[in-house]
């Protein structure tokens, strides 16, 4: 299929606006380039950079696929859905679901070497708007992701405080009215105060470029955060008492299965399985279009089947390890507390900015320092997360309007700035101003995360599965004689499963914001 060479339009010469920007990479570690270029491509002579190997690819995929997703998202809803059963359900899809769609973007960015706004058109001329809705979704939930992203620094910066110091900025948070979160969310400059310095940290990062800015950060911000997360989980496992909220963390529960007359509850599995598929969406940052680019820089001698396999492990882990690190000190509180456990649990997003507060209070001394290490890593999470999609967002801009990389990220972060203006300030000033009921935040969650992402990642499906045919995906994944193991699973998940299940997400989600059938998850 086409390679740079085929271009054929000078808005798609300057698609080229992100990789031209990776064209020079310098070397990286041990002499080695990161990123190289890797040919000189047809006719034009335009030349298309590309990941070093499969080590580069994997870092960059798995420091976007991990991040709030992983730390805030997928403790609370493991301890909500029953914990080891979450856990297993989670597992079968991401090796599934997962493989498939992960699979079918990343080949899709390899096989067209274009970014997503223009992958699918080259795919086929009719299914060029799909590029287009893949490419609206980061600008969707960028200016979300640093709302929250500026919660955190917010929790950072009071737990730094209280370590250095000594004070006892969460008096109230300690005492179990969780006054100090809604103080700040409902504050009229603070919340948008700190989701600016979020945003313009990334946007410092973007504009370095990639070489000094995105994969230095990575660099840093990755090993850093696997060494905290490891760190803070084995203090947590090894503290005395933490074994039964292990257990509960751990051992599949099959009574939260059971519906209130006891029997297994089929409509409760199907909110388990509803829960663990949009998180996995989510948590490998799926459907829109991020990994399309991020495979266009793809060597073909790497096995994307292999790179694939690699960023789901370090993605589950890390977050199945935040939930060793959050669920059985949420579990000894409540113990302690009296509080049932179950509600401790159920906390829903509060779970990270209000109940582990209240238990990182009762850790005594070590409390502030474990609460800021906590945070910390959290912020490194949404960081390198926020700014892959920001990476996203500039490399759109400069090919629609023909920027160059400093202009278009701060034409980008000047946009997110404004759009964050709704998140931040929707549950103060503004929070009587709803969409259908809900909140600018959760109404930009709810359009990204529960409609245009599955109607992305739907239509992928078909369009590979139906129009295209799998082959093309095939043919690509087994290109220089690379093996294809998964080969049967992800044809069958392509045409059959990925798009019905994917669907079901959008009908019950739908279902679910406008209460239709008493659906809740
Ligand atoms: N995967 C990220 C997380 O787990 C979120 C994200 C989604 C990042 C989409 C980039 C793109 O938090």
């Amino acid at each position: 299929m086409a390679d740079t060479g085929d271009l054929k339009s000078p808005a798609q010469f300057r698609a080229y606006g992100f990789e031209s920007r990776l064209r020079h990479q310098r070397p990286m570690g041990r002499g080695k380039d990161n990123i190289h270029v890797a040919e000189a491509c047809g006719a034009t002579g335009r030349k298309r950079a590309s990941w070093s190997g499969h080590i580069a690819f994997v870092l960059a995929a798995a420091a976007s696929a991990i991040g709030l997703g992983n730390l805030w998202r997928f403790p609370y809803l493991a301890a909500r859905y029953g914990g080891g059963t979450f856990i297993a359900v989670y597992l079968c899809l991401v090796v599934t679901l997962g493989f498939t769609l992960m699979l079918t973007e990343i080949a899709i960015g390899r096989k067209t070497r274009q970014s997503q706004l223009t992958a699918y058109g080259r795919l086929h001329g009719g299914w060029g708007l799909l590029g287009l809705i893949a490419t609206v979704i980061p600008f969707f939930i960028l200016p979300y992701y640093c709302v929250i992203g500026g919660w955190v620094l917010y929790y950072l910066k009071a737990y730094c405080v209280m370590a250095a110091t000594g004070a006892q900025l969460m008096g109230e948070a300690a005492s179990g009215s969780g006054d100090f979160f809604s103080a700040f969310i409902s504050s009229s400059f603070a919340p948008f105060g700190y989701g600016m310095v979020f945003v313009f940290a990334c946007a410092g990062v973007i504009v370095m470029g990639v070489r000094n800015g995105i994969e230095k950060s990575n660099m840093v911000m990755m090993p850093m955060l696997f060494l905290m997360a490891v760190a803070v989980s084995l203090y947590v496992v090894f503290m005395p008492g933490s074994g039964a909220g292990l257990k509960y963390y751990l051992v599949p529960n099959l009574d939260c299965l059971a519906g209130s007359d006891g029997r297994f509850s089929v409509a409760l599995l199907g909110k388990t399985v509803l829960g663990a598929m949009g998180q996995m969406f989510y948590s490998l940052s799926l459907a829109m279009g991020i990994m399309i680019t991020y495979g266009s820089y793809m060597k073909r001698e790497d096995s994307i089947e292999r790179c694939v396999r690699r960023v789901e492990v370090f993605d589950t882990l890390i977050a199945v390890v935040a939930g060793l690190m959050i669920v059985p000190v949420v579990y000894m509180f409540a113990v302690k507390t009296g509080t049932p456990v179950k509600e401790a649990m159920d906390a829903g997003p509060g779970l990270m900015f209000i109940t582990l507060p209240k238990v990182f209070a009762t850790l005594g001394p070590a409390g502030p320092t474990f609460g800021a290490a906590f945070f910390l890593l959290v912020a490194f999470a949404a960081a390198t997360s926020a700014i892959s999609m920001m990476e996203a967002c500039v490399a759109s801009v400069s090919d629609l309007l023909g920027l160059d990389r400093k202009s278009s990220t701060f034409f980008t972060a000047a946009l997110v700035a404004f759009l964050s203006t709704f998140s931040a300030l929707c549950y103060g000033p503004w929070k009587d101003v709803t969409i259908f009921g809900m909140q600018f935040l959760d109404f930009f969650d709810f359009v990204t995360n529960s409609v245009l992402m599955p109607i992305t990642a739907a239509a992928t499906c078909v369009f590979v599965g139906w129009v295209l045919g799998p082959r093309v995906v095939v043919d690509e994944v087994r290109a220089e004689g690379h093996g294809f193991r998964g080969e049967r699973l992800y044809v069958v998940m392509v045409r059959y499963f990925a798009p019905a299940l994917v669907t079901a997400i959008l009908v019950s989600e739908t279902c679910r914001a406008f209460g239709i059938g008493g659906w809740r998850i």
